[in-house]
């Protein structure tokens, strides 16, 4: 679906245009003419007209929704002074030559279709309309292009081709220690500040492992970083971090934030997308094999079209175009016409954001309202998508499925397999077996019921239930009790109620089945696209409307990013590779930038460029232009690795200020976009819960895999493949070790918030999976206050850290000073020390009428309860 997709960016349009369009306003009533204030027919609008338009009309008539239903949009004056296919939907003061008006008159068109607007709400439009239909949602069209003009587009800093810049000279000299120190700290001394001051080195340890890995250090690591006081000490702790699984554990998770990644197929019906985290684990090993972004960026894109040398690596760049495949597709629509070209759609605004800063689905519909992209660069590079093959019509059903494909296996994953297929094989014989059995043992009583009226079962029956008990050996105990005592004959009752269990066991073991045979053991598969047959141009959809075609375009990329002549493409080809190469060149304006800013982000808290997934013109210019430049350029140079990039930021003198300032530079740069200090940031909710692992030292390492676990038969839905509905799953029950592993594994369901493991996601912020985002919001509501009091994942965390500390050590203070290591990384001060043997003191009184070995456990749950729930905990400073 475009529109939820799009929901994020609609959002930042409002911001920069300044119009309401989505705030929801109640409806009330109307109040007489006469009690004019000013800007009364703003506010008249606003409280009487647009929610009407809101409420009925919007669903298909807005750029919320995505949809331009009949061409029309009434999110804005211009889309009604435009009007729809059939011209202006709104003469002024004039009701019968008003489209709107006779639509919701229901004169020729009905308008909302559902049903009529009542007679109030009808003719508070028609009131409205003909007092003139002020309407105060007006874009300062004046600044709209009204034709692509890409010379002039060209000027805007982002299409400039990145440009070389050497480190400038800085006044204080002793200060920078990277190259990139000197951008910084020139554009602080032109504004006569000062950087802040070193971090002390527990901070600074803190901050860049939970940067580079998500996860703070262990005691055992703080002590070997305090006692290393050799130059390299800091050098050493980077690249151990970065070496580390957890690094592509966390920087791979940064990366499915752009790709609206989740185990679940769209997001109605809950399908469960059985081959998504093969994506996400090719996604995290290319961050720990630093994989060159620019190949990064090929694999997903083209993965399929790319030569291979061996299995593996052709097995992974099938896997890695799943990149165009996991996002939010709408899989159960019926028109596969739209279906298609939402899908396109819907691919084209994930790689113009990713990979380009860029919103390409804004030229769907009409020529991009703000940058140079016209209609026609969209159709251009929509062609090459549309002749790729995304999804497909599904085995059976109506809906369609992302298209599969099965994978190449080595030697020794084909052995495990066949294993894995005989014994599941044995299994499903002794279900059917079973089956077979009970199938003849319900006949057998059947038959006994009917031959024998109430009375006179008694001979019969002793026999048919004892054969039938002991062929069910999972049979309850209440029909074994009954059949087994061959002395007292079973009543009509008791045989009906054996019967009853023998037909309720069978529709358990017809689940078993039918679940076993849906899950045998197949050859590996993976969602990826491939070329269509017969490749071609793309013709232009009106408004969208994949029934409504214009002229073809001939493909080929954006026109204001031409730095190579236009490209050819044969008609055997889709042209993907062409568009990754066209991406993945240093002579990319856009690429480089938009990556090295992403990372920026990642380590300070906020980009260069601070609206990180939009490079346009209404977005953030950069904070230090020449500094990104001087990155994006080496960045492209020196190999494309983001591990050498993290390398030189985290070692740099910037990364390591303290976010402490003073006054007078708080005053200066109050956003701190000048980087005066470091930025300090809330933890995402995946580090959140990792840390917690991680310090009561429970965290399980994971080897990957089905994050759904679909293994057991209660988390799976409809599986019976003559069914009109997809198979489904309904997520109850987890794997024991999935409380324990980290939280990038968990399965990610867009369709509901999750209980379990992952639970904490619903409440800390994290990115919708069905919506966009290269920079998480963060929050604070009261949910989050509840959570950290109440949850059961808090309380078991407590208890297990207390356990870990009181086991350690019987000394009180002993147990302080490893408890503040191990949770806020550095040493306990002396008044934390006495503020905290007062609370284990009133806590322990509290607990008076416990036993006081139990009073004393639980005094150290409780302080490590008050630890793990603290703002020191919460926040990488
Ligand atoms: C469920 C979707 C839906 C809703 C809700 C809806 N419309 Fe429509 N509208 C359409 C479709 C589809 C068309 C295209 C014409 C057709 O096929 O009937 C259309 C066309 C129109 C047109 C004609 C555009 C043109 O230029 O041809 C007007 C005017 C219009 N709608 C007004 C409204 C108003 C006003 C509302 C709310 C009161 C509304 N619509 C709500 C689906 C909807
Ligand atoms: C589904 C089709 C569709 C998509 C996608 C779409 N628009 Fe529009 N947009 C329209 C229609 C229809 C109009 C009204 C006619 C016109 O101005 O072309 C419009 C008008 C506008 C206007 C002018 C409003 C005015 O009052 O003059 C702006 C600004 C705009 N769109 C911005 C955007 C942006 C930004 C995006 C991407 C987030 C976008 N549009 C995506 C259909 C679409």
């Amino acid at each position: 679906m475009i529109g939820s997709s799009r929901r994020a960016s609609w959002a930042f349009w409002l911001s920069t245009v300044s119009i309401c369009l989505s705030g929801q306003i109640a409806l009330a009533a109307e109040p007489a003419a006469g009690d004019a204030k000013p800007n009364a027919a703003d506010e008249h609008f606003n409280s009487y007209v647009l929610p009407i338009l809101q409420k009925h009309c919007f669903e298909c008539h807005s750029h919320a929704a995505g949809k331009a239903k009949g061409g029309l949009v009434l999110d804005s004056r211009g889309g009604w002074v435009k009007g729809g296919d059939s011209g202006p939907a709104i003469v002024p003061g004039k009701l019968d030559d008003s489209l709107l008006i006779q639509a919701v008159r229901y004169d020729d068109l009905e308008m909302p279709p559902a049903g009529k607007l009542s007679a109030d709400e009808i003719a508070t439009l028609q009131r409205w309309v003909a007092a003139g239909a002020h309407d105060p949602r007006i874009i300062d069209t004046a600044k709209l292009q009204a034709k692509v003009d890409y010379a002039e587009g060209r000027k805007h800093w982002a299409f400039q081709p990145v440009a070389h810049f050497a480190p400038p000279a800085v006044v204080d000299g002793s200060w920078p220690l990277d190259p990139l120190d000197r951008f910084v700290l020139a554009e602080l001394e032109a504004h006569d500040l000062k950087p802040a001051a070193d971090a002390d080195r527990y901070t600074w340890l803190r901050r860049v492992s939970l940067d580079l890995t998500g996860l703070p250090p262990t005691p055992e690591q703080i002590a070997d970083f305090i006692a290393d006081g050799s130059p390299q000490a800091v050098e050493r702790v980077i690249d151990r971090l970065l070496a580390s699984p957890a690094f592509g554990e966390r920087w791979g998770r940064h990366w499915l934030d752009l790709v609206g990644y989740a185990d679940q197929i769209g997001t109605a019906n809950d399908i469960f997308a059985e081959h998504a985290w093969r994506y996400r684990d090719y996604v995290i090993a290319a961050f720990n094999a630093d994989k060159p972004y620019d190949a990064f960026i090929r694999e997903q894109l083209a993965g399929d079209l790319l030569p291979y040398r061996s299995a593996e690596q052709h097995a992974s760049q099938l896997v890695a175009t799943g990149f165009l495949l996991l996002g939010d597709l709408s899989v159960v629509e019926a028109d596969k016409a739209k279906l298609r070209v939402d899908v396109v759609d819907q691919q084209l605004d994930k790689l113009g954001r990713a990979f380009l800063g860029m919103t390409l689905g804004c030229a769907r519909c009409h020529d991009h309202k703000f940058d140079p992209i016209s209609q026609h660069d969209y159709y251009a590079l929509a062609g090459i998508l549309n002749s790729t093959e995304s999804v497909q019509k599904a085995e059976w059903g109506i809906w369609s499925m992302p298209t599969t494909v099965e994978l190449p296996e080595s030697d020794s994953t084909r052995a495990e397999r066949l294993v894995a297929f005989e014994a599941h094989q044995t299994k499903l014989a002794t279900l059917k077996a079973e089956r077979d059995q009970l199938r003849a043992r319900k006949a057998e009583i059947e038959a006994a019921l009917k031959q024998s009226p109430p009375a006179a079962v008694a001979a019969a029956a002793p026999a048919v239930a004892s054969a039938a008990s002991t062929a069910n050996s999972a049979s309850p105990p209440a029909s074994r009790e009954a059949a087994g005592s061959t002395d007292i004959s079973p009543t009509h009752a008791t045989l009906e109620k054996i019967r009853q269990e023998t037909i309720d066991r069978l529709k358990k073991l017809d689940g078993e089945i039918a679940h076993a045979e849906f899950f045998t053991p197949a050859r590996p598969r993976a969602f990826t696209v491939r070329d269509v047959a017969t490749p071609g141009d793309m013709r232009i959809t009106i408004r969208g409307d994949a029934h409504a075609l214009g002229e073809p375009v001939p493909r080929g990329f954006l026109q204001v990013v031409a730095f190579r002549g236009s490209p050819n493409f044969t008609s055997r080809e889709s042209g993907r590779r062409q568009l990754a190469d066209w991406i993945a060149s240093a002579d990319n304006p856009l690429t480089a930038r938009v990556a090295v800013n992403r990372v920026w982000q990642k380590l300070f808290g906020e980009g260069l460029v601070r609206s990180v997934d939009y490079f346009g013109k209404p977005g953030q210019r950069p904070t230090h232009p020449q500094l990104l430049d001087f990155l994006a350029e080496h960045f492209a140079r020196e190999g494309w690795s983001f591990k050498r990039l993290i390398r030189a930021v985290a070692l740099s003198r910037t990364y390591r200020m303290s976010s402490e300032t003073d006054a007078r530079s708080r005053a200066a740069d109050p956003d701190n976009r000048l980087l005066t200090r470091m930025n300090r940031r809330r933890l995402d909710a995946e580090a959140l819960r990792d840390s917690m692992l991680v310090v009561s030292g429970r965290l399980v390492a994971s080897h990957g895999g089905p994050a759904l676990p679909l293994e057991y038969l209660e988390n799976t839905g409809n599986l019976n493949k003559g069914s009109v509905n997809p198979p489904s799953f309904r997520l109850g029950r987890f794997r024991p070790e999935q409380q324990y592993q980290r939280t990038v594994y968990l399965p990610i369901i867009r369709s509901a918030p999750q209980g379990g493991p992952g639970e904490i996601r619903n409440v800390f912020d994290f990115t919708q999976p069905a919506e966009f985002a290269g920079q998480r919001a963060i929050t604070a509501v009261p949910t989050q206050a509840l959570f950290l009091l109440n949850s059961s994942m808090m309380k078991a965390r407590s208890r297990e850290l207390a356990e870990v500390i009181t086991n350690d050590s019987t000394d009180s203070t002993l147990r302080l000073e490893r408890l503040w290591l191990r949770v806020y990384d550095r040493p306990l001060t002396d008044a934390e020390r006495l503020d905290a043997l007062a609370f284990l003191d009133a806590c322990r009184k509290d607990a008076k009428a416990e036993a006081s070995a139990a009073a004393e456990s639980g005094a150290w749950v409780e302080l490590c309860h008050a630890l793990l729930a603290s703002n020191e905990f919460l926040m990488r400073r």
